[in-house]
């Protein structure tokens, strides 16, 4: 093997064996380069003399066009290669099915308040909503919740710091929603003009240090509030039994008022139902507390009782769930186990 030739074979492995672009182009600058190899090897024709020098460049040129070819022909391949990988690392595999994207649906909770709303507004009530965070005030005292109420019992109640307390029920809806009805009319009040009443649900979370089959630390209550001039216990049946009538989507039943005491309510009164048929016949559930409201919660919403009476409830929203959709344990509703959430979808 003659002396270019070599050269050329040295180029060829030199340029194999860079295995990438930068190693390739300094093993280039080795041969072609302005000092490299084959650039000397020109240079030297000079001095050769005249009938040598022909054959000589000739001989040059051909080992120059040798390792020109093999340097294109390791770029290819290192280009090659290099989409190559790129290609496989971006891989898409058109023949796998689509990654389905599964359909959301409204939790059972959600879709009984929604129930709620619509029921009620066809009755002409408005829907408002207020702090879970609750100033003692709107939750216990301006309800006529003396201090020494088991009801505020620490055993019933999360207090969080500054004062402030979960609230444990929706009826501190029933005073912020009124005082703010009371300054909108506040005009027609104080010219001794009849204020359009006050007819409001609340719905929301609530919160009470209990826990089992039955009760869950965070629960939700749906509060009613309709005060006026002449609003009567009567007025309480009748939304209250259409209401039920209503979101259970039958006329079967039973409904009893039986007497109870709560502070902010005079009379007061649980709500009880009965199914006349389906699974749960026979049985009487509590679905919701209520009352006249008390002549000082009244005073404590700026209004005048000897004028201004009315009615409340608080209904328990999870416990009307469970009876729509037959659900015996409330866990169930917090747990976030799809398997169960997605059968209300
Ligand atoms: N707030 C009461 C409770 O949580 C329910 C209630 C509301 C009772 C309104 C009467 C009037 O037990």
């Amino acid at each position: 093997m003659n002396e270019l030739d070599q050269l050329v074979a040295e180029a060829r492995a030199e340029f194999g064996q860079a295995d990438a672009p930068a190693d390739l182009e300094n093993a280039k600058a080795r041969y072609l380069g302005k000092a490299g190899r084959l650039t000397e090897l020109l240079k030297g024709l000079a001095q050769l003399p005249p009938d040598e020098k022909k054959a000589r460049g000739a001989a040059i040129n051909v080992a120059k066009q040798q390792v020109e070819a093999a340097l294109t022909e390791r770029r290819q391949a290192l280009a090659d290669a290099e989409l190559e990988q790129q290609l496989k690392a971006e891989a898409l595999d058109v023949s796998l099915p689509g990654r389905k994207r599964g359909n959301a649906g409204l939790h059972p909770v959600t879709r009984t308040m929604e129930r709620i709303e619509a029921i009620f507004a066809s009755m002409g009530f408005d829907v408002a909503d207020g702090p879970e965070i609750e100033a003692d005030w709107f939750n216990f005292t301006a309800l006529n919740t003396p201090a020494d109420h088991p009801a505020r019992s620490m055993h019933d109640t999360f207090y969080v710091e500054g004062g402030h307390l979960l609230r444990t029920h929706t009826s501190p809806m029933q005073i912020r929603h009124a005082v703010q009805h009371v300054k909108k009319h506040r005009a027609l009040l104080d010219a001794g003009q009849p204020m359009p009443d006050i007819r409001v649900i609340a719905p929301g979370r609530t919160y009470r240090v209990d826990s089992d089959a039955t009760h869950s630390p965070m629960f939700h209550q749906v509060e009613g509030l309709w005060v006026g001039e002449n609003v009567s216990f009567k007025d309480l049946k009748s939304v209250y039994v259409s209401f039920l009538r209503a979101f259970f989507e039958t006329d079967d039943m039973q409904i009893r008022f039986r007497p109870s005491y709560f502070p902010f309510t005079e009379p007061s009164a649980e709500i009880d139902m009965m199914f006349n048929s389906g699974p749960l016949k026979g049985r009487w559930l509590e679905v919701s507390g209520s009352g006249q409201v008390h002549p000082q919660v009244i005073r404590n919403m700026g209004l005048d009782p000897e004028r201004y009476i009315g009615f409340a409830f608080g209904s328990g929203i999870d416990r009307l769930t469970m009876l729509r959709y037959g659900v015996n344990d409330l866990r169930l509703f917090f747990d976030g186990d799809l398997r169960f959430l997605s059968q209300f979808k």
